[in-house]
């Protein structure tokens, strides 16, 4: 049996979920749903990234212990993607006792094969991103991301000999060219691997910082954030048992945004090289997201929420948006105009419609009974069903690259050709003047068509879970009874009835109430 093990990276507890975290667990709840449905073991991670001088000083400004702090911020981000509708499989927290544990215990067999040392280090610390800066990462002497300056800061910390496995890490990514994909995130970690990538500073003295995991090896330091939480993707495999990390380990793609390439593109690879476990299967990056053209902030106040998008337009119709408009790796602008105009245009119109009109036809014309097909198909059904047949079998590649937005290009191919056969075998012009034949061919045209609805029903089920489900409920059948192995004219026993039809996507005539 075919695996996949999807992972999104671990929200920091000082943010609320926004338009950049709902876009990464949009894409990985689409590919864990598609992939269950073709069969595959699956295994879905997320969670939520809680050590650190970020989240303690959010604590600490709230005046709340972080523990305290983190549980509540972390089951209000447990919350929020239930309430999306995000099927992760598991949800790990960087302060669950076995994630501590399994570090501490990573920790001790790394240093005591001679891979983590004590040193005095001087360097420049953005407390933003948490890490140190070498000068010439910093742009006009500051941190890129943050625009501040960062800190000079001397102390006696442990370090990562990260230096040890740089080539070996070149050589890897040489041998596996879409070990990270798209290509230009590959080669921007190339370029690191080009240039002494260094040693990697992995503790902070408590004197500075108490909150994470202690280093086992000497109580009066915490673990650096980041080698803490990177490991959660291997812990959270360990915690469900040998058995899943065996079966899932080698199969992990890692979902990240193009911020934190490094961490995942350079520490954690060789972090699992030091640890002799064998390195993951796919980094995929993706681009950010601008709202209007702008870069989302508070302080802008422009920032988007999935919940309030959830309740304004829809939770499948933020995913199609989202999933449709934007390349995978590559940036992408939110706009409302442009969420408007593929709601109107791909949702209402297109989609909407031919299941409104499929519907009121069938219950106008056979008060909703499906009607047999014949025992030869006509010349106009044969290429339906192609067309269908077809994007089932782009869907297939385009997932595996990861081209979301080509596969529901393909699929609204198949939908225009479903609204063009209507218009050509046209049911309705057929109905004015009935005759036994003509009925017959209305009854057969239409079956056509409610296979159509049933294999959408399936087809677009990883993108939009409500949208198939309530179309299969119109269908007047269950998971089960959709049968998805069976054939085009061999699902619907005869007398079936379907519903009459509703309005999937009601068009939006003016912006959605603010
Ligand atoms: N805690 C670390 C990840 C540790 S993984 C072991 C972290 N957390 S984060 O909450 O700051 O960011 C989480 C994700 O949100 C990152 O992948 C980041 O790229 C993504 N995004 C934040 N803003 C974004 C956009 N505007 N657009 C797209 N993704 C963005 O980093």
């Amino acid at each position: 049996m075919e695996r996949i093990y999807l992972t999104t990276p671990l929200y920091y507890v000082n943010a609320e979920p926004h338009l950049g975290s709902a876009y990464t667990m949009i894409i990985t709840d689409t590919l864990a749903r598609y992939y269950r449905a073709n069969g595959w073991e699956t295994f879905y991670l997320t969670g939520t990234d809680e050590h650190g001088d970020k989240v303690f000083e959010v604590s600490a400004g709230a005046g709340i212990p972080p523990k305290e702090f983190t549980d509540r911020i972390s089951a209000a981000f447990r919350d929020i993607w239930d309430k999306c509708g995000i099927t992760y499989d598991h949800f790990i927290r960087t302060t669950d006792m076995y994630h501590v544990r399994y570090v501490q215990e990573l920790l001790t067999k790394v240093y005591d094969a001679g891979d983590i040392y004590f040193d005095r280090y001087s360097g420049l610390y953005c407390f933003g991103c948490e890490r140190f800066y070498t000068e010439k990462e910093l742009v006009g002497g500051k941190c890129p991301d943050h625009l501040t300056e960062p800190k000079l800061i001397e102390e006696d910390n442990y370090f990562f000999r990260m230096s040890k496995y740089q080539d070996r890490l070149l050589r890897h990514l040489k041998e596996h060219p879409d070990f990270i994909r798209p290509e230009g995130f590959r080669n921007e970690v190339v370029a690191m691997l080009r240039e002494p990538i260094g040693d990697l500073c992995i503790s902070r003295p408590k004197s500075r910082l108490t909150w994470g995991i202690e280093i086992p090896f000497d109580r009066r330091y915490v673990t650096y954030v980041w080698f803490d939480a990177l490991i959660n993707y291997v812990s959270a495999l360990k915690y469900k048992g040998e058995a899943a990390f065996e079966k899932f380990w080698p199969e992990a793609q890692h979902f990240i945004g193009k911020d934190i390439l490094k961490p995942h593109g350079v520490f954690w690879p060789t972090m699992l090289m030091a640890a002799g476990l064998p390195l993951y299967k796919h980094l995929n990056v993706h681009g950010f997201w601008t709202v209007e053209g702008q870069k989302m902030s508070k302080s802008l106040g422009n920032v988007i929420s999935p919940l309030v998008m959830k309740e304004k337009i829809g939770m499948d119709a933020f995913r199609y948006f989202l999933l449709r408009e934007s390349v995978f790796g590559q940036d992408a602008d939110f706009r409302e105009e442009s969420l408007i105009g593929r709601y109107n245009a791909d949702l209402a119109n297109n989609l909407g419609n031919l299941v409104s009109r499929v519907l009121a036809m069938q219950q106008k014309y056979f008060d909703g009974v499906v009607q047999p097909l014949g025992p030869k198909w006509a010349i106009d059904d044969r290429p339906l069903y192609s067309k269908f047949a077809q994007a089932e079998e782009e869907l297939k590649g385009y997932m595996a690259e990861l081209q979301f937005h080509r596969a529901l290009e393909s699929l609204w191919s198949a939908l225009d050709d479903a609204n063009r056969y209507i218009v050509r075998t046209a049911p309705f012009t057929l109905m004015k003047y009935p005759d036994k034949d003509k009925l017959f061919r209305v009854g057969e045209v239409l079956h056509h068509m409610l296979e159509v609805l049933r294999t959408l029903a399936r087809l677009l089920a990883p993108f939009l879970p409500d949208t198939a489900d309530q179309l299969r409920d119109l269908l007047n059948l269950t998971a089960a009874t959709a049968k998805p192995d069976a054939a085009w004219g061999a699902c619907f026993t005869p007398g079936h009835t379907v519903k009459p039809p509703k309005a999937l996507f009601p068009r939006i005539e003016t912006e959605p109430k603010k």
